[in-house]
């Protein structure tokens, strides 16, 4: 049992890499192995539209042709049980880095058949976590709801399965006095991070383990 995790925040010790780290942990705890990949160490771009990987008789077909710091992610992924994938919310939507992967990593899958097909080769279990700083009622109120709900349809095509979890009104920065953002209450927020964060910690630990045990909710 193998459960990878990649990591869509530049941060490499924040929320969205620290949720990954737990539910690693989590999946460790019942014996896989597990393995982080940091998207901002990766050299790559998003998908150049080549369509090799939809070519008639290609020998690309189903796969990214373009080869890249990519190229040996999407080996590894094809051999594991599980892929978590984790990013902050950058103006409503994933990171740069996370949407060009995502490009790469699903589109070769996707099949441009009536109706759509999946390509990858078997059925696995996915997770999102994302990190946002808005609560969770402006997270429904700007309408975030609709991209997490697109990507689990997505990912649940091409893998089998798939969950997400959000982790809301973050902490952002270790001293708000350093920083212009009247908006937030660093009281509140480092209050939330004492809180709360351990809870949604647990929650993708919950998520890591099940997933290595086998069995999806
Ligand atoms: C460029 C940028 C854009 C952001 N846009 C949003 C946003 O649209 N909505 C939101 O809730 N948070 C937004 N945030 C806040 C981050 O999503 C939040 O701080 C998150 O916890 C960062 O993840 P990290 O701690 O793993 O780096 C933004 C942060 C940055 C740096």
């Amino acid at each position: 049992m193998k459960v990878i995790a990649v990591n869509g925040s530049p941060r490499k010790k924040w929320n969205t890499a620290t949720l990954l780290v737990k539910a690693l942990e989590g999946a460790a705890s019942c014996g896989a192995k597990t393995d982080l990949i940091h998207l901002y160490d990766l050299d790559f771009k998003g998908c150049i539209s080549c369509f090799a990987c939809k070519t008639r008789g290609g020998k690309s077909y189903g796969r990214c042709a373009v080869k890249d710091d990519l190229t040996a992610v999407f080996r590894s992924i094809e051999k594991a049980d599980a892929v978590i994938l984790g990013s902050p919310i950058y103006f409503g939507n994933v990171s740069g880095e996370m949407k060009s992967f995502m490009e790469r990593l699903l589109f070769p899958y996707l099949t441009y058949t009536d109706p759509p097909q999946s390509l990858f080769p078997k059925r696995i279990k996915t997770g999102f976590i994302y990190a946002m700083n808005v609560t969770e009622d402006q997270m429904k109120e700007f309408g975030y709801l609709q991209l997490f709900n697109h990507h689990e349809m997505i990912l649940k095509r091409i893998f089998g399965a798939s969950e997400y979890l959000c982790s809301f009104d973050t902490l952002q920065f270790d001293d708000y006095s350093k920083v212009v953002s009247d908006r937030f209450d660093p009281e509140k927020k480092a209050k939330r991070r004492k809180e709360i964060f351990p809870i949604d910690c647990e929650k993708v630990y919950e998520m890591g383990a099940r997933f290595a045990a086998g069995s999806l909710q």
